[in-house]
């Protein structure tokens, strides 16, 4: 049986609670997971199969799992509940025994946002890099954290993780077939916390001249992006909307490894097919939304860089982050008076995330909002802005700027 595919059933959600709650979650600008599924999502996830997917029995399941494979040009994935759980299951499938160590970014959300899972699952250090350019770490910038060689103090690095996007930002795939390389030259994995990938290869499918709806267009693209990495954890939950759900791709060896550490992890979930099915709708139908979704965030950034703000990284996807301090306002100031809105805009900082839902009018409404503020106050501060370009080159985060994220 093939995955029930519905004709797009618009963006639409039946019910005044939910139809309320798509509503809010176009106002809110916390995080791209601050979304809601579709009718069309509900519509699949009812025709999806029942089978159990610990016995490898669901066919929609599996379904998903191989399309993702096929797109990703790797042998075999693996459906798990969220990206959490597919980072630590792809770092614990690739590691062995202690004494061992894995490289991140010092950003990288398999070191700071995922509970210690590295130390707790592995017994494994994280060393971290922070990137020279301050935009992404280099194959130069890694080089000297590695740890080789037979000295018994080392804690012998095996591992590189990558992340793409990182805060929004696009990792240059140059850098990252050097940095996979310098792996090679070294006997390390490659692993990509790939939670916004679909965000970076809708991005090239535009810069390519792609059609983001064919599925081969994907697959050449998605493919390209993967080709460098041993493994990848693909969020299905944040840019595409799937209510549950992400997975990892790689080789059928290390994904029948992840199977087995998934069991132990307590995530051998039984009938999962509706979530697969309500993910893949999301694929078939949100992913082709994203270059729209992107060209949001940048309205956003002009808007608020028009004021006078310091947008303080490259606007590369769904992200916006900014500094309101250089005309003056505050940044709960500004938090406070959008959650006031008779219809209130969420944002809880400096990082705006746009999602597939998100409202054009809240955005309007957003650098409305601020705009009046900075008329009511009477501080006038000339910036410097950052350069908004997507060419890497051009690149550059406000000096000693240090991402939170
Ligand atoms: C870059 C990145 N990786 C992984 C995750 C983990 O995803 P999940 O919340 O599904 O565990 C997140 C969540 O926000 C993320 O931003």
């Amino acid at each position: 049986m093939t995955v029930p595919r519905q004709a797009d059933v618009t963006a639409g959600v039946s019910g005044q609670a939910n139809v309320d709650m798509l509503t809010s979650v176009s106002r809110n600008f916390i995080s791209d997971t601050c979304t809601i599924p579709t009718d069309g999502q509900m519509l699949a996830a009812l025709g999806a199969t029942r089978g159990d997917d610990v016995y490898q029995e669901d066919e929609s399941t599996q379904a998903l799992e191989a399309r993702i494979a096929k797109l990703a040009g790797k042998e075999a994935a693996l459906f798990a509940m969220s990206g959490t759980m597919t980072n630590q299951l792809s770092i614990r499938a690739h590691l062995t025994s202690p004494p061992h160590s894995v490289i991140t970014d010092y950003r990288a959300h398999v070191h700071k946002m995922e509970a210690g899972g590295i130390a707790m699952f592995c017994q494994a250090t994280t060393d971290t890099v922070v990137p020279s350019n301050g935009i992404h770490i280099t194959a130069e910038d890694i080089e000297p954290h590695l740890q080789l060689g037979n000295n018994i103090h080392y804690r012998p690095t095996k591992l590189l993780c990558l992340e793409n996007t990182l805060s929004g930002m696009i990792f240059p795939q140059d850098e990252v077939i050097k940095i996979s390389q310098l792996a090679k030259k070294h006997g390390l994995k490659l692993h990509l916390d790939g939670a916004r990938i679909w965000n970076v290869a809708a991005v090239e499918l535009e810069s390519r001249g792609l059609d983001a709806r064919k599925e081969e267009d994907l697959q050449v693209v998605l493919t390209d992006l993967l080709n460098p990495f041993d493994s990848a954890s693909l969020c299905l939950s944040k840019g595409i909307g799937a209510p549950i759900g992400s997975a990892i791709v790689g080789s059928q060896e290390f994904i029948e490894r992840a199977r087995w550490f998934r069991k132990a992890f307590g995530g051998g979930v039984r009938q999962t097919g509706p979530m697969a099915a309500a993910a893949d709708h999301a694929l078939t139908y949100h992913f082709p939304r994203l270059s729209t979704t992107h060209a949001l965030a940048r309205k956003l950034a002009e808007g608020l860089k028009g004021l006078g703000i310091t947008i303080v990284a490259p606007v590369d996807t769904n992200m916006v982050f900014f500094d309101p301090t250089s005309i003056g306002l505050n940044m709960t100031d500004i938090i406070n008076r959008l959650e006031s809105l008779p219809q209130p805009i969420r944002i809880r900082g400096e990082r705006c995330v746009i999602h597939h839902q998100t409202s054009p009018q809240a955005v309007e409404e957003f650098i409305d909002t601020v705009a009046r503020m900075k008329s009511e106050s009477s501080v006038e501060v000339v910036v410097q802005n950052v350069n908004l370009s997507r060419k890497v080159g051009e690149k550059q985060v406000k000096k000693d700027y240090r991402l939170p994220y």
